[in-house]
């Protein structure tokens, strides 16, 4: 593996700050990600929740370097891989840090996937371009690589199709893509909203337990609260580009800080309260066109007071170590 410049092995393994994404579109700029901070160390899974919209999917793709431009631009911010700041790395030394230090995997695991090779093939191609393995070792590491990820006879299913692979299995495959030069880092977005409740809980034990064999830092985004509370140890909520409340995943369901997590909180159904009615947030998040002033949740919560609707957006406040909330009144929210 090409050794990068600048690598220093006792920095943290990935520490974004500050970041700004926006888009440049015909109906105005977008700040779809706007201010964003977080820290994943090795072996952490830090979960990215927020609904639909919030710029979670385009925080991933300004990680990995694979946004959109035009019209998406990064305008500020750092995000540091082992201290390299990789904003401002070539595209190729880019294109080395994605292949083998930080993967991804997508929600669309059969669009992802190439239909006219077999699965052999592609995995089989990364250890042949990266790794200078000869045919038949990359396909012995493939083979081991579908037994890693679980695929009931890998040795015959290597030579199949995308699309002879049930969605589960084909979900297992990209997994087994995005582990075949040994990230450290790899980014999960929504890997299993695609599949039925049963295969998601089957994905995400897996996900988590490849994780631990391999020490692996794991950013899994999602928009559903019960799937983080199992495997994350941390949770960054992201509401219209920013992230409003940052904590241990204890703290988070114990004693949530910031109106907006509360709500997602309420939000999950439980079961103790079958029959009663499930609490939705009222209202809709912000187009980001066009971001309320304040705070940007503050039309849809209910402890907004005129602090809220003025600018400057409420700060990180520090609630308690490593724990922050944008909300002026968190003490307030924590304490009820
Ligand atoms: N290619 C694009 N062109 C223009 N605007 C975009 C583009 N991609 C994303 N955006 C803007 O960025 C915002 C955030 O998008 P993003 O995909 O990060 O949302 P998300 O949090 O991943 O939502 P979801 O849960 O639906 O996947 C969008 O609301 C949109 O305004
Ligand atoms: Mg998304």
């Amino acid at each position: 593996m090409d050794v990068l410049p600048g690598i220093d092995p006792r920095a943290p393994l990935l520490d974004v700050t500050n970041l700004h994404v926006e888009f440049r579109t015909q109906y105005g700029v977008a700040k779809a990600v706007n201010g964003a901070n977080f820290r994943l160390a090795p072996g952490e899974t830090l979960a990215i929740l927020g609904e639909s919209g919030c710029g979670k999917s385009v925080t991933a793709q300004a990680i990995m370097g694979i946004l959109d431009t035009p019209p998406g631009y990064v305008t500020q911010g750092e995000i540091r891989y082992r201290g390299v700041d990789l904003l401002k790395l070539t595209e190729e030394k880019r294109r080395k840090v994605r292949a083998n230090r930080i993967a991804m995997i997508f929600q669309d695991a059969l669009s992802s996937l190439n239909p006219v090779y077999t699965v052999g093939f592609q995995l089989g191609e990364l250890f042949r371009k990266h790794r200078g393995m000869s045919r038949a070792d990359a396909k012995k590491r493939s083979i081991d690589l579908l037994e890693q990820v679980k695929i009931p006879a890998a040795r015959t299913r290597v030579d199949d199709y995308p699309h002879q692979f049930s969605g589960g299995m084909r979900q297992r495959v990209m997994i087994a893509m995005a582990l075949a030069l040994d990230p450290e880092v790899l980014i999960a977005d929504e890997p299993t909203t695609a599949l039925d409740v049963t295969v998601q809980a089957q994905i995400m034990g897996l996900l988590a337990d490849l994780q631990q064999q391999r020490n692996m830092g794991l950013i899994l985004i999602t928009h559903d609260m019960g799937v983080v509370a199992d495997v994350a140890d941390r949770i960054s909520v992201m509401y219209a580009g920013k992230v409003v409340e940052e904590a241990g995943i204890y703290d988070i369901y114990a004693r949530p800080a910031h109106p907006y997590t509360k709500a997602l909180l309420e939000s999950i159904p439980r079961l103790d309260m079958k029959g009663q009615q499930l609490s939705v947030i009222q209202g809709l998040p912000p187009l980001l066109t066009d971001v309320p002033k304040g705070c940007a949740f503050n039309p849809r919560c209910r402890y907004a007071r005129d602090a809220c609707r003025q600018d400057p957006a409420p700060p990180a406040y520090a609630v308690a170590p490593n724990r922050t909330a944008r909300c002026h009144f968190f003490r307030e929210v924590i304490g009820e």
